[in-house]
């Protein structure tokens, strides 16, 4: 049977609530669950992706996971409410509700994650992109995670949500316009502003001409300098329900990276 042994209905509907009443939850949550899987490495399959490692020492500890204790915190009371779900099919499954509820794809969730035990599993540190490098810093991490280039820039795309915290990276700002909203426009804004270097921020950082409110950093301008990324860039600028699908089916590869006979949830009635 692949009905899953928690109330999936009444999971989404409550973690859906619980975004409505806090809308920044929402990229948090779907940063969250991309950390929990960014550890990996496709050639010595280690670094515990999709396991909730994240939950353990040395890995939460990690600069890269700088403000996730936020969205982790905030799922403990569905752990509670629903025991019989692992976290780390909680914490995927809460980012594919956040994608769903600002206005992105619906993705459909398979269930059966293991979580790990403590943090003797947790990749090492530094394996996470760093936001400060350019085209070949981040084909080298999308690469060991086992994505080309066409899924990289569409993964990336989930900058359309969320901001920069200076607290958390260093880096300040959102990328969009609605940061709660989930659609193609981080490429469309991408290629249509002119980017120049923000003077207020210590570390670089770009911010738009027109109205210096947003902000691209020099791994997302890395997608229009290199041209094997930008030619995706554009195709998604032009397409948002091409954007919709890529997206879709990338970020459901990242979050069942590393894990072994996960079962399809029921479908999402409308
Ligand atoms: C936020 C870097 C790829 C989703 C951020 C932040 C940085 C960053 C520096 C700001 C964190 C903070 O200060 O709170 C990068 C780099 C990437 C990358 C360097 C790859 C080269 C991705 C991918 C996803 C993603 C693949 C998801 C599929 C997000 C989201 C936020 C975010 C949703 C907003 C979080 C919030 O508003 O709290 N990223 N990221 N990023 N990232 Fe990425
Ligand atoms: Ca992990």
């Amino acid at each position: 049977a692949n009905e899953p042994p928690f109330d999936i209905k009444s999971l989404r509907s409550d973690i859906e609530a619980m975004i409505s009443d806090n809308l920044d939850l929402g990229p948090s949550l779907v940063r969250l669950a991309w950390h929990e899987a960014g550890s990996y490495d496709c050639f010595k399959k280690d670094g515990a992706p999709n396991t909730a490692s994240m939950r353990f020492k040395p890995e939460c500890q990690y600069e890269g996971n700088n403000g996730l204790e936020v969205p982790r915190r905030a799922l403990e009371p569905f752990k509670k409410k629903y025991p019989q779900i692992s976290y780390a099919d909680l914490w995927v499954l809460a980012a594919y509700v956040a994608i769903e509820y600002m206005g992105g794809p619906s993705i459909p969730f398979s269930w059966g994650r293991v979580d790990a035990k403590d943090g003797s599993v947790c990749g090492p540190d530094g394996r996470l992109p760093d936001g400060g490098k350019t085209q070949d810093h981040v084909r080298e991490v999308f690469t060991r995670l086992g994505f080309n280039d066409q899924e990289t820039v569409a993964l990336i795309g989930a900058h359309t949500c969320g901001e920069c915290h200076i607290k958390y990276s260093g880096f300040d700002g959102p990328w969009t316009h609605d940061k709660n909203g989930f659609d193609n426009s981080f490429f469309t804004q991408l290629l249509s502003e002119e980017w120049v270097v923000n003077p207020k921020i210590q570390k670089m950082q770009l911010m738009d001409r027109a109205t210096t409110k947003l902000m691209m950093l020099p791994s997302d301008m890395a997608l229009i300098l290199d041209p094997k990324y930008r030619k995706y860039v554009e195709l998604y600028a032009n397409d948002n329900d091409r954007f919709n699908k890529d997206f879709s089916a990338a970020f459901k590869k990242l979050t069942e990276l590393g894990t072994k006979n996960l079962r399809k949830a029921p479908a999402v009635e409308c």
